[in-house]
C-alpha cells in the first residue's frame, strides 16, 4: 500500500565523453551515448513521503529544497516526474518531498543528476515499487539526461538506444567505482555571465550548429575508446578521449547560432595549467561542461600536485577533488 516513505541518496557524475543532444525531448532521449564518473560525497539526499488524505486536505505536492519551500519552477518540474511514478504505481497521493544537496552552489557539478536519481530510487519506493536499475535509469531520465547516469557508482555508460518509448536508453555499470582509484579535481574558476540552460543550448545547437551531425558521428568512436581505456587502467588513453569529446561539445555549441560560450578567462587559463602539467610529467586531462569550470581527471597520487597547479591558476577560486563514488542507494525506509 502507497503510504510509504524513502530517503535516497546519490551522487553527482561528470562526463568523459560528453551527452549534447537529444533525439526526443518530451522523453529526454539522448541522440548520442555518453560515459561518465558517478563522484562521492557530494550529491543529493531525498525523502518522499506520500501522505494519506484525512478529509479536504492540500492535495498538492510539497517540495522543500536545502530547508526552504522550492521555487515555482523547479517545484512543478518535480511534481511532473513525481506523477510519472503516481501513474506508474497507481496511486494519487500527494507527495512531499525534502532534499539538500551537498553540491556546492556554482560548483558547475550539477545537481540535477544526483538529484533526479535519489528522487528516482525513492519516489518509487515511497510508492511501493521495487524498479530494476535499468528501470531507475530510465525514469531518473525523465527529470534529467545525466541523472540516469547516477543510478550507477563509478565508470558508467549511457546508451542512446533505438526504442522510440525510450525503454532502451538506460545507463549500465562499465567498471564500479572501487576498481581504479583515480580522482576528479574541479577548479571552480570566477563566476561569469549566467550560464544557458543545457536543455536550452542543446536544442539551439541542434537546430543551428553546422557541427552537431559531425558531432554526434564522433560520440561512438569516443564510447568505444574510452571503455577499452577504463578496463585497461590507461589513464592517458581516457585523458586523451576525454578532452577530445569536450572540445569537440564545446566546438559544436560554439558554432551554433547566436553561438554558445560556456568559457570565461580563468577556463583557457586553467586549460593552460593542465597542458603545463603534462608538459612537466604529470598525467592530467581537462573536461568542461555548461559553465566555465575546469575539471581535471588523474590519478589518485598526483592529485594533490593537480589540484595546487590549479588552485594558483589566475582566476581559479577554489578547487575540490573528487573520488569515484557507488550509485544511487536507499538510506531509509520505515
Ligand atoms: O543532464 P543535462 O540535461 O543537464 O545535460 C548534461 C550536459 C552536460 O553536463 C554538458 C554533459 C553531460 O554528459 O553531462
Amino acid at each position: 500500500m502507497a503510504d510509504g516513505s524513502c530517503t535516497a541518496r546519490a551522487g553527482t557524475n561528470i562526463a568523459l565523453v560528453k551527452y549534447w543532444g537529444k533525439r526526443d525531448a518530451a522523453l529526454n532521449l539522448p541522440a548520442a551515448g555518453s560515459l561518465s564518473l558517478t563522484l562521492e560525497d557530494f550529491g543529493s539526499e531525498t525523502t518522499v513521503r506520500f501522505v494519506r488524505q484525512t478529509g479536504g486536505g492540500d492535495k498538492r505536492d510539497r517540495v522543500i529544497v536545502g530547508g526552504k519551500p522550492a521555487e515555482p519552477g523547479f517545484a512543478g518540474r518535480v511534481q511532473r516526474f513525481v506523477d510519472l511514478v503516481r501513474t506508474r504505481a497507481g496511486i494519487d497521493l500527494p507527495a512531499e518531498v525534502v532534499t539538500t544537496n551537498s553540491v556546492p552552489t556554482a560548483s558547475g557539478l550539477a545537481s540535477s543528476a544526483s538529484g533526479f536519481a535519489a528522487l528516482a530510487l525513492a519516489a518509487s519506493r515511497a510508492a511501493g515499487l521495487h524498479l530494476s536499475f535499468p528501470e531507475l535509469s530510465e525514469l531518473a531520465r525523465r527529470g534529467s539526461g545525466s541523472a540516469a547516469r547516477s543510478i550507477f557508482g563509478g565508470f558508467v555508460e549511457m546508451s542512446a538506444g533505438t526504442r522510440i518509448d525510450g525503454s532502451d536508453a538506460v545507463a549500465h555499470t562499465v567498471a564500479d567505482e572501487k576498481s581504479w582509484d583515480v580522482r576528479l579535481c574541479v577548479a571552480i574558476t570566477a563566476a561569469g555571465q549566467k550560464a544557458v540552460s543545457s536543455t536550452a543550448a542543446m536544442d539551439l545547437t541542434a537546430q543551428t550548429s553546422p557541427y552537431y551531425p559531425a558531432w554526434l558521428a564522433s560520440v561512438p568512436a569516443d564510447i568505444a575508446e574510452a571503455h577499452a581505456a577504463i578496463l585497461a587502467h590507461d589513464l592517458v588513453r581516457l585523458g586523451v578521449v576525454a578532452e577530445r569529446s569536450a572540445m569537440r561539445m564545446h566546438a559544436c555549441a560554439m558554432a551554433a547560432e547566436p553561438h554558445i560560450l560556456y568559457w570565461n578567462p580563468a577556463t583557457l587559463a586553467a586549460i593552460s595549467t593542465v597542458i603545463e602539467l603534462r608538459a612537466d610529467g604529470t598525467g592530467a586531462y581537462f573536461t568542461i561542461d555548461a559553465g566555465p569550470h575546469v575539471k581535471v581527471l588523474c590519478s589518485a597520487s598526483d592529485a594533490p600536485r593537480v589540484a595546487a597547479a590549479l588552485a594558483g591558476t589566475p582566476g581559479v577560486v577554489r578547487v575540490l577533488t573528487l573520488a569515484p563514488g557507488p550509485g544511487a542507494h536507499i538510506i531509509g525506509e520505515p
